[in-house]
């Protein structure tokens, strides 16, 4: 907004209740008004400007959790004034972020009696530049101690093209580069044939991901961990290899519904794992946790120190002041759902997808990328030179049925695939916990409704696009 401009940009408080001080007036909308308002004119101005948003229920784009129990919302809301850093000030609230990275490890099998340790942080991306800077540090300890010169040129970190855009933040602040395995059309997953030729000694680590942003598809770790092991043992004394696992869906997901899916610390090679408390995790935006296996794989100068009850306590987030209202939320779904509980969500919102995909490939219209089995990810391109059972060709692009499901209040994104398979489209419904039977069947219904009109439509307006849509989470 120019200086000058903003006259013309003015709220108009017909919203406020008639009779009310504030009824007709005007206030700036790019400059502080000069006078206070009512509290109660304040919220309505405020809630009529986020009317007209998309329902977060029906955004079928995010992985991001949209709905919490009323019992949590409300204990969150008593604990927005408590800042998580502050852990002298509020120990109970340290306490809980401590049981919850407790709980995180051994869901994730840390090896027993390993002094493994964690943080919360705001999301995913946070955890996962924390994971990487680790790397990074430990990476450059052990090559300094063993003489190798390491500041020959840039260290180097690989994962699949399917990564999602933290990363690539994590390698421009960090001057890393991003070495970067393509994928296929046919196989979206980090490729074990050649990801090793992408791996020399300035290789901090290589990232896995459970659950790509793209598909939802899992990286074969296992896989990945055995080539791993195999490079370790060829460099004995020398280049040590590591895996940090990036489960910001997967993380809270897998645990329940495949628990004896090998990805995590039961795999020698697997160092570090983030994931998104918002996501699978089932709290609202934003909360994120990493977990080390031990010590050993966080430097320490990484770790600052903190007062806490007239001693120290070690933290290593990034950022400093928040409110543990998440880390209250994260701990709420823990203590009331239990391991129980979080399969039973889990799997259910699992058999919502299961059932989304299976009517969306009975239209005989789309190839499925992913089915929903694993992660409740809905995942599809369309066929080639796809046509109507009636015979009628199929004219518009997944664009066009991105838009009219919009008008049915839908969001569902279309996308192009990353490098390797950017020239395919794909359209991705993320099932949630929220997502019921009932909401599942009018969405397939609108779908069905959608792929009539689009039969019918005498105007297409979108022409293939390339680029992620900006549906990147
Ligand atoms: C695989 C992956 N990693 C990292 C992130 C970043 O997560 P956050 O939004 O919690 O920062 C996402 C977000 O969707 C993701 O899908």
């Amino acid at each position: 907004m120019l200086y000058g401009e903003e006259n013309k940009a003015k709220l108009r408080s017909m919203a406020f209740g008639y009779g009310s001080k504030e009824k007709g007036s005007v206030i700036p909308k790019y400059r502080l008004n000069e006078e206070s308002i009512d509290p109660d004119a304040a919220k309505a101005l405020i809630e009529n400007q986020l009317l007209d948003e998309g329902n977060s229920r029906l955004n079928m784009a995010t992985f991001c959790q949209t709905y919490m129990e009323k019992q949590a919302v409300e204990l969150m809301a008593e604990t927005l004034d408590k800042n998580a850093i502050d852990k002298s000030e509020y120990p109970q609230t340290a306490e809980l972020e401590n049981r919850c990275v407790n709980i995180l490890a051994r869901l994730w099998n840390a090896p027993k009696n390993s002094d493994y340790l964690g943080t919360s942080t705001v999301g995913s991306s946070e955890a996962c530049m924390l994971a990487g800077m680790a790397m990074k540090f430990r990476w450059r300890d052990k090559a300094k101690k063993r003489g190798f010169d390491y500041k020959a040129k840039n260290p180097n970190l690989v994962m699949s093209s399917a990564y999602q855009v933290c990363w690539e933040k994590f390698c421009v602040y960090w001057d890393v580069d991003l070495r970067v395995v393509p994928v296929t059309k046919n196989n979206m997953t980090l490729d074990l044939d050649t990801v090793m030729d992408y791996v020399d000694e300035y290789t901090i680590g290589i990232v896995g991901i459970m659950g790509t942003t793209y598909t939802g598809e899992y990286d074969d770790i296992k896989a990945l961990d055995e080539l791993v092991r195999k490079y370790n043992d060829e460099h004995q004394g020398g280049h040590e290899l590591v895996i940090h696992i990036d489960g910001a869906s997967g993380g809270m997901f897998t645990p329940f519904t495949e628990p004896d899916l090998l990805w995590d610390f039961r795999l020698d090679n697997v160092v570090s794992i983030s994931t998104s408390g918002h996501k699978y995790g089932l709290t609202y935006p934003g909360v994120g946790w990493v977990v080390w296996r031990s010590k050993e794989y966080l430097p320490s100068e990484l770790i600052f120190e903190v007062s806490y009850l007239g001693g120290q306590m070690p933290t290593m987030a990034i950022n400093f002041s928040r409110s543990a209202s998440q880390i209250v939320g994260q701990y709420y779904n823990f203590l009331r759902f239990g391991r129980q509980g979080y399969s039973h969500i889990h799997l259910k919102t699992q058999e919502i997808a299961t059932l989304i995909a299976d009517r969306i490939e009975h239209t005989g219209l789309f190839e499925l990328y992913n089915e929903g089995s694993r992660m409740p990810i809905v995942c599809y391109k369309l066929k080639e030179n796809a046509k109507y059972k009636d015979g009628t060709e199929v004219v518009w692009n997944l664009y066009d049925l991105s838009d009219r499901l919009r008008m049915h209040g839908w969001q569902v994104p279309a996308y192009s695939l990353p490098d390797g398979a950017e020239e395919v489209t794909v359209q991705r419904v993320v099932c949630r916990a929220d997502l019921t039977f009932n909401l599942a069947e009018a969405f397939v219904m609108d779908f069905r409704e959608c792929l009539d009109d689009l039969k019918k439509a005498h105007v297409l307006c979108n022409e293939e696009k390339t680029g992620s849509y900006g549906y990147t989470h």
